[in-house]
């Protein structure tokens, strides 16, 4: 089955408003492999503006990197899902590491924020990841499951086929240590397995299964060969228009 190939920039809390015009620009100029997704989480007082600017440019889309689990209330400093939706704004990631440690974001409350913003009509990029102990104990696996089901099996099929998987193990996010090839497929393998296992095949084969930690124009096409990996998670080098596009063009040829 040929998966659509995605690679998404978290551009974190970085560049101020002009700083992330003038990089949009520079993606939009750039000469890109036409059949790859770029999406950009931005940060959210960039997103009308760039939105504006990316419109119609077919293969460019934004994502918000958060969002709270109730569509209004008395939650200061918080952005909804309907608020997004409202501004179709298509994607927002939810359960990204930084997230979980910071801001103590758990399996249950991430589980009610995946339903919310499936229910606003957002997509969900949906991080999961092992920190170095539960790697060095060769838990990863185990751990992984438990925050897929915990967050996300208690939707239908139909609700999933709405969600990507972004499988970033927290040794590798912003290290410089990225994951083998090997050892990102064999992540990516058993999510896919774990999904079929809970839905059907036919739904573990459709899911979108990106990879992030430390990926860089340099190493990006050795992992986006891997047969599970559909594309890339990319914090640091996505803030560079020239190694986000190298990245992008990292895929390899459908057969
Ligand atoms: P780096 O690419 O900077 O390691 O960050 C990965 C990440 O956290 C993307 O969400």
């Amino acid at each position: 089955m040929s998966r659509q190939k995605i690679a998404a920039g978290n551009w974190k809390m970085n560049t101020t408003l002009d700083e992330g015009v003038e990089l949009v620009s520079k993606l939009i100029a750039a000469e890109k492999d036409k059949s790859v997704l770029a999406i950009l989480a931005v940060p959210f007082t960039h997103l009308l503006t760039l939105d504006k600017k990316i419109k119609s440019k077919g293969k460019l889309k934004l994502a918000a990197q958060n969002c709270h689990y109730k569509n209004s209330g008395a939650f200061t400093g918080e952005i909804s899902p309907s608020m997004l939706a409202n501004l179709n704004i298509p994607y927002v990631i939810l359960g990204h590491s930084e997230r979980r440690q910071y801001n103590h974001e758990d399996n249950a409350l991430l589980k009610l924020k995946v339903r919310a913003a499936l229910d606003a009509g957002l997509k969900v990029i949906f991080c999961c990841g092992e920190d170095l102990d539960v790697r060095k104990t060769s838990k990863h696996i185990l751990h992984v499951k438990i925050q897929l089901e915990e967050s996300l099996f208690s939707l239908t099929a139909k609700e999933i086929k709405n969600v990507i998987i972004a499988y970033e193990p927290i040794w590798a996010i912003g290290t410089g240590e990225t994951a083998s090839p090997a050892q990102a497929q064999e992540m990516h393998n058993s999510i896919r397995r774990m999904i079929s296992r809970q839905y059907n095949k036919r739904v573990g084969e459709a899911m979108t299964i990106l990879y992030g930690g430390s990926i860089k124009g340099s190493n990006a096409k050795d992992i986006f060969a891997q047969p599970d990996v559909d594309g890339g998670l990319i914090g640091g080098a996505s803030l560079d228009a020239d190694e986000f596009v190298k990245i992008i063009n990292s895929f390899q040829e459908e057969e």
